[in-house]
């Protein structure tokens, strides 16, 4: 039975016992911080096992996309090592919020298992579980099933606390749990293994392949299990698991789905084919994973999930490389698997280029470290230590890209150990230096308790109101002097503090002669602003009236940038596709800086069209609303949401005209006119997947294109042009000037080499049989090439080593006269040469080239050769 057709005939067999089918949710749970991914059946129905939400069935059945890679479940550092561990697999869940209980959940699993209608599996292969305290499911499997008393084990609390228990099952470290009762298959006695609660059970033989989860309760976060207001049921049954048992495999890697992706990765590595190779299996696993992520929108980053993204696509590298792969093949594999799983999950057709292109850039970003990376730890593994130095870890992972668990997955393959205290020394360090390096700003854990502040910049630039405490650094004090550096609290203010992206505002807060200069605002608490700054003439005390101004012309540059912010946004989408979501942004008053999901360049005219776009967004001079409303309003309206934001119940929505709608806390200009002239100044990738766009506005827009201008007029006078029109073929023509005469010089420089080479000869070693040349020259490695030859053929019994470096490589050529060469062998010599420079190389008896790195040891490499010709004549 093919693992579709195993797919297919759950969802029917629930269908058939009143079940509705449901779509598998995206592998991103969009609205649940707990978790990292979608790890199980039920995690797009925990409100509805809460009680929290309602759904038109009260029973479903599922095949949904799991990923447990870091996190509660996570399987990673197991994938490729057992028969049955992956990063990504699919769980077939049947599901009943308050409807059914035990009896059925536990029938309908038997059924479907055994009923020669559907699986008819052999009774004698099925073993069960249940949880130690869990005498009623117990006694369906004796009494009602039939399950001999010996067959049923009861699992308790293994795992050193209560509750902490193969048998209860939690899908987090909160959330719905309950007792379960797991049926396990029996893949026979030729396999390794023992049953549950046996000192083998973690062996091949006895393989999970359903649980039965009786939800029941809601643990919180202080760890209490409060009751759930139905009792309910969860079962999840692996798919890969169970397609080995029908297909009659022992391994998850023997379905027919995974021999198909395994070939393909023979295929791409050039690796011969083995159901004995770990890294076959690592990578087949590996794509799957990725791709699915990426089709769910995650992208390799160094955060969060799109971290752990990262981990597994670099795993996956360098499983390729050690199969000798050392191109990027990775995204080769994405036509494999969208042929054998494209027809279930469309989403993968769909996003197919977008998966390939994301693969292909992180494996480019990779390759150029993976092998310096591979070499500095080779080098390390080769010093004798069975522990690997955490210094070299950090250094792996900070410079060269080197996942944690990448480390520890190359030294498990050669039993080495991680010294991982050291690592995490390492790791604290660095994170103290950067620390250190925020600036006082950041830094200042001020002692707040008083009031909130009360924001009236939205309307006001410039607002009487009174000192409610003040810091000098971080000191609360009640008075500061000129020349004093600290914070001022205002009862109310005028001064935007620094959020969404929006800088702080800059002014002046000033009581008659007292001024106080505002160089930024931070939020000093969720609600409180801090105005940053000094004294510059006179004092400050707490309880002063004073008059808190903010500096217009910054002010208004920075509402241009951000209004032009919300514009340009639905420009990029409109322009690049929907796929595009904010990733992050900057407004002050020079430039706006936006951040975006999109993986590759955006083109030079898809540029310009945003710049029109937003341009004429900002010519039609619509008004910018503002509104405040409720979130379910705002939602309804159809406002650009940002996921992993947290929203208040209420809301400020921007629109500006039929153009753009946002929620935004930020302050924003009367009417897009207001913005002035939009130009984009760079763009270009900060990360993989993700592009900044840095653009500016209003005057600043001007003065850019005024310096163009000006910076065009320079280059016409400069390559003496005409006119801006044949600038650019003034340029051709005095490129290909440059590059006929650096040819002549090539060779003239060559032809002075030879000349040079020529003298060496007269000053060879004369050692009986041969003439000896072993020297450094100064030359490219053509010119070493030419010079040998020239000179073996001059002599008949000539050997000779030339060397030289070159933009610190070093170039080795060696070659000896034709008649001598069944003595002295070129090939050889340049190969005895190349090793104590740190290279390799080869080549015929009378003419070898070879490489090297290290400079430093080539005088005593020169000095070597004489022995070493001696010893062959
Ligand atoms: N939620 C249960 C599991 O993941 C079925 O095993």
């Amino acid at each position: 039975m093919k693992t579709s057709e195993l797919r297919q005939k759950f969802l029917k067999f629930f269908e058939s016992k009143g079940h509705t089918i449901v779509r598998s949710s995206s592998l991103v749970p969009h609205d649940d911080p707990t978790l990292l991914f979608t790890n199980a059946g039920m995690n797009q129905f925990k409100d509805v096992f809460l009680g929290f939400d309602k759904r038109p069935y009260s029973r479903a059945t599922t095949a949904q996309k799991c990923v447990r890679a870091g996190g509660k479940h996570n399987d990673l550092e197991n994938v490729g090592y057992t028969a049955r561990h992956h990063t990504f697999f699919e769980m077939m869940g049947n599901f009943s919020f308050g409807d059914y209980f035990k009896r059925d959940a536990i029938h309908f699993a038997w059924e479907f298992l055994t009923s020669p209608e559907w699986l008819n599996i052999p009774k004698e292969k099925l073993l069960a579980t249940v949880y130690a305290e869990d005498d009623e499911a117990y006694n369906i499997w004796l009494n009602e099933i039939g399950m001999p008393a010996e067959r049923i084990v009861r699992i308790g609390d293994n795992k050193g606390a209560k509750y902490a228990s193969d048998n209860f099952w939690q899908m987090g470290d909160t959330g719905p749990c309950g007792p379960c009762s797991e049926i396990f298959y029996d893949h026979g006695e030729e396999i390794w293994g023992g049953i549950p609660g046996s000192p083998e059970e973690d062996g091949d033989r006895w393989i999970e392949i359903w649980n039965c989860v009786f939800m029941q309760f809601n643990r919180d976060e202080q760890g209490n299990m409060n009751p759930l207001p139905k009792p309910s049921v969860d079962t999840g049954m692996g798919l890969e698991r169970m397609a080995a048992v029908m297909q009659h495999v022992h391994s998850n890697y023997e379905i027919d789905l995974f021999q198909d992706l395994l070939k393909a990765v023979a295929r791409e590595t050039g690796a011969p084919f083995s159901m004995d190779e770990p890294s076959l299996k690592v990578v087949a696993d590996h794509i799957r994973s990725c791709s699915f992520l990426i089709a769910d929108g995650v992208m390799p980053s160094n955060e969060g999930r799109g971290y752990v993204l990262r981990r597994i696509i670099r795993r996956a590298v360098r499983h390729g490389y050690k199969l000798g792969q050392k191109q990027a093949f990775f995204y080769k594999l994405v036509p494999d698997l969208v042929k054998a799983m494209g027809d279930a999950y469309p989403e993968l057709k769909e996003k197919q280029t977008q998966i390939m292109e994301a693969l292909k850039n992180e494996e480019s970003r990779f390759a150029q470290t993976l092998e310096t990376g591979m070499a500095l730890l080779e080098n390390a593994l080769t010093k004798g230590s069975n522990k690997l130095d955490g210094e070299i870890i950090f250094k792996l992972y900070d410079t060269y890209g080197f996942p944690y668990d990448l480390t520890a997955d190359i030294c498990r393959e050669r039993n080495i150990d991680l010294d991982e205290e050291g690592f995490n020394r390492e790791m604290e360090a660095q994170r103290a230096r950067a620390r250190a390096a925020q600036n006082f700003k950041a830094n200042a854990q001020l002692d707040y308790t008083g009031a909130d502040t009360e924001f009236t910049g939205y309307e006001k630039r410039s607002q009487d109101t009174k000192i409610i405490a003040l810091y000098k650094g971080s000191e609360a004090v009640e008075e500061l002097q000129a020349g004093e550096v600290g914070v001022v609290v205002l009862e109310q203010t005028p001064f935007y503090a620094e959020s969404g992206g929006q800088v702080g505002d800059v002014g002046f807060i000033v009581s008659g002669e007292n001024r106080f200069r505002v160089e930024d605002t931070q939020k000093i608490k969720a609600a409180v602003h801090g105005q940053f700054g000094a004294v510059v003439s006179g004092r400050l005390k707490v309880g002063d009236a004073v008059s808190a101004e903010i500096d217009n012309d910054i002010r208004d540059s920075i509402m241009r940038n951000h209004s032009v912010t919300h514009l340009m946004h639905k420009a990029l989408r409109d322009v690049l596709g929907t796929h595009v979501e904010q990733k992050g942004s900057l407004q002050n008053a020079e430039l706006t800086r936006f951040d975006i999901s999109h993986t590759q360049g955006i083109s030079a005219e898809e540029i310009a069209e945003v710049e029109r776009r937003v341009n004429a967004a900002i010519i039609a001079n619509v008004p910018v609303k503002v509104e405040t409303m409720s979130i379910e309003d705002a939602q309804k309206s159809g406002a650009v949401m940002l996921f992993g934001e947290k929203y208040g119940d209420f809301v400020r929505v921007i629109t500006m005209g039929d153009y753009s709608i946002e929620l935004c806390g930020g302050t924003h200009v009367a009417r897009t006119g207001d913005i002035g002239f939009f130009k984009i100044i760079s763009e270009g990738g900060i990360a993989a997947g993700i592009r900044r766009v840095e653009a500016i506005t209003g005057l600043a827009a001007l003065a850019w294109a005024q310096n163009q201008e000006s910076l065009m007029k320079n280059i016409i006078a400069e390559v003496k042009a005409q006119t801006e029109k044949d600038v650019l073929a003034k340029i051709q023509a005095n490129a290909a000037n440059t590059k006929a005469l650096e040819k002549e010089l090539a060779k003239a420089k060559a032809e002075l080499a030879v000349h040079a080479g020529a003298k060496l000869l007269d000053n060879a070693k004369d050692l009986g049989a041969a003439k000896l040349v072993a020297a450094q020259i100064e030359a490219d490695a053509a010119a070493l090439r030419e010079i040998v030859t020239d000179l073996t053929g001059k002599s008949d019994n000539a050997v000779i080593l030339l060397a030289a470096v070159n933009d610190g490589k070093v170039s080795l050529c060696a070659g000896v006269s034709k008649p001598l060469t069944n003595k002295v062998k070129a090939g050889d010599l340049v190969k005895f040469a190349a090793e104590q420079v740190g290279g390799k190389g080869g080549g015929r008896p009378d003419l070898a080239q070879a490489g090297g790195t290290d400079a430093v040891k080539l005088p005593e490499m020169l000095g070597s050769v004489e022995d070493w010709v001696k010893g062959k004549l």
